[in-house]
C-alpha cells in the first residue's frame, strides 16, 4: 500500500498527527539552544549591591550564572535553574501571581517553588537550589 493510500485509510486525524508529530512539544524553538543544568552552583549575591538592589521587593527576581534568584511573595529566597527541564532553553522566569511560580515561555511550562511541574509540558522537575541569608549576603547553592 502506497503511503498516501494508507494515510487516506488511517483518517484525516491519524493522518495529521502522522505527519506533523511535533507541533508544539518537539521543536527547539525559543531561542534554540539546549542548555546544561547547572551543577556545583555557589554564589552569593550582596543585597546591599546594585544587584542585590533589584531584589529588594517581594516578587522581585534576578538572572545569574543560569540561576533565577527570587525574593518570592512571602519575602523569602528561593532559587531555580534559569535552564527549562522540559528542552533546555534559558527562558524560566519567576511570575509574581498566583502565589508565585515559575514559567518557561519557551513553550509555556510551569513549576512551582519546590520545582514540581504544574502542566503537562513536562512531567520532570525543575531544579530548586539552597538558599541562605547571612547578614546582607545571599548565598545560593546546590
Ligand atoms: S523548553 Fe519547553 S517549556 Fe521550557
Amino acid at each position: 500500500m502506497e503511503r498516501k493510500a494508507f494515510l487516506k485509510t488511517l483518517g484525516a486525524g491519524a493522518a495529521f498527527a502522522l505527519t506533523f508529530p511535533c507541533l508544539q512539544g518537539c521543536s527547539k524553538d525559543g531561542d534554540g539552544e539546549e542548555n546544561p543544568v547547572p551543577t556545583g552552583v555557589d554564589f552569593t549575591i550582596d543585597l546591599n549591591s546594585a544587584e542585590g538592589a533589584d531584589l529588594q521587593n517581594n516578587g522581585d527576581f534576578i538572572l545569574k550564572n543560569d540561576v533565577v534568584v527570587v525574593k518570592n511573595l512571602q519575602g523569602q529566597f528561593v532559587a531555580a535553574s534559569q535552564i527549562c527541564s522540559h528542552q533546555g532553553t534559558d527562558q524560566v522566569r519567576f511570575i509574581a501571581e498566583d502565589g508565585g511560580f515559575f514559567r518557561c515561555f519557551t513553550h509555556n511550562s510551569e513549576f512551582d517553588q519546590n520545582g514540581t511541574p504544574l502542566n503537562t509540558i513536562t512531567n520532570n522537575p525543575l531544579k530548586i537550589f539552597s538558599t541562605e541569608l547571612n547578614g546582607n549576603i545571599l548565598r545560593i547553592f546546590d
